[in-house]
Order: structure tokens, then C-alpha cells, then sequence
């Protein structure tokens, strides 16, 4: 009988995952294969979902690549699986919000949607969000659409 290691992704990485995922692989099954290799490993993971085989995979030497049709999964996984210096990341985080609470005074709710949003995602939206509120995230998502480095505009997306 296979016996998987119990670790969590904390105790294994050092660092959580970056944002929640449906149906995240169990790190136990990931760090099992792994740790039978005996050189080091070229891994693709052609569903990724948040990165969970590729941030292992990566943490133990191995060089590891994923797909993912979804472009949730990717943009996780691109953020979780990245050098990021914390510290930048922190000082811009700092600079959106300041240029997103600017946006916000001068966005008026009919604007307040995604950027080229169609009616029905519009309907869905407002369903979900009051005016205030799609204000506030339409505000933030463009503070956030203006950071050039794509890393860190990422890892603030994920935060968002
Ligand atoms: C259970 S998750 C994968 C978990 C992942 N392997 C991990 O390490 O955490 C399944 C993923 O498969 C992706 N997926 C489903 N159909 C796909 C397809 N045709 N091509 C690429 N990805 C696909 C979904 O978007 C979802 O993110």
C-alpha cells in the first residue's frame, strides 16, 4: 500500500498557497512520485489548476512546467511559483491604492463593470455587488491593470 506523506503545503514549501483553488492536488500524492526520483525530473502538469505540482515540483529541484485552459489557474500558479520580493511587492501594493481610492471618487456606478463587460455579465455583476461595492473592485482592477510589471500586477490581482 502506497503511504503518502502528510505534510501540508506549509510544512512543504515553507509558504501557503497564494490564493484558494477548487480541487487542489493533495501535496502528499505530488511529494511521493517526487521523492522516488532519483535525478532530477522534467515534469509537465497539463491541468495545473493553482500550481500545486509545479511549486512542489520547483521546491525540490526538478524543473516542472504547466497548462492550464483556465486563466484563473494561471495567473495563481504564475504568482505562487515566482521569485517575488515581498518588500516591492508591498510598496506598490501601497501606490495602487492610492491611485485606486482616486479612481473611486470619479467612477460613477454605470462605468463600475469589468473593462468591456458584456449586458449579461453586467446583470450577473450587479446582482452580486451594490453600487458601492463594484465602485470600490472596478476602482482597484484598474489601479491594478496599470502596474507594467507583470509579476507584480499578478500577485496584486490574486490579492484583489
Ligand atoms: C483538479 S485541478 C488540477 C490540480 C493541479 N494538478 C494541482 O497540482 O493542484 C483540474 C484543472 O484542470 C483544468 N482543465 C480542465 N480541462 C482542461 C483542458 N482541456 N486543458 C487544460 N486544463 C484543463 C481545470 O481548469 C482545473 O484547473
Amino acid at each position: 500500500m502506497l503511504k503518502f506523506n502528510k505534510k501540508t503545503i506549509y510544512e512543504t514549501l515553507g509558504r501557503e498557497p497564494v490564493h484558494p483553488f477548487p480541487a487542489r492536488m493533495a501535496p502528499g500524492i505530488a511529494l511521493q512520485v517526487i521523492a522516488e526520483a532519483k535525478k532530477p525530473l522534467r515534469i509537465l502538469d497539463p491541468m495545473m489548476g493553482s500550481g500545486t505540482v509545479v511549486a512542489l515540483a520547483r521546491a525540490k529541484g526538478h524543473r516542472a512546467v504547466g497548462v492550464d485552459i483556465d486563466p484563473l489557474a494561471v495567473l495563481i500558479s504564475k504568482a505562487w511559483t515566482s521569485a517575488v520580493d515581498a518588500e516591492a511587492a508591498r510598496s506598490k501594493a501601497r501606490e495602487v491604492l492610492t491611485r485606486a481610492r482616486r479612481i473611486f471618487c470619479s467612477l460613477v456606478q454605470r462605468d463600475a463593470y469589468p473593462h468591456g463587460a458584456d449586458p449579461e455579465t453586467r446583470q450577473f455583476i450587479a446582482y452580486w455587488f451594490d453600487g458601492y461595492a463594484r465602485r470600490q473592485l472596478a476602482a482597484l482592477s484598474l489601479a491594478i491593470g496599470g502596474v507594467r510589471n507583470e509579476l507584480t500586477r499578478n500577485i496584486l490581482l490574486c490579492a484583489l
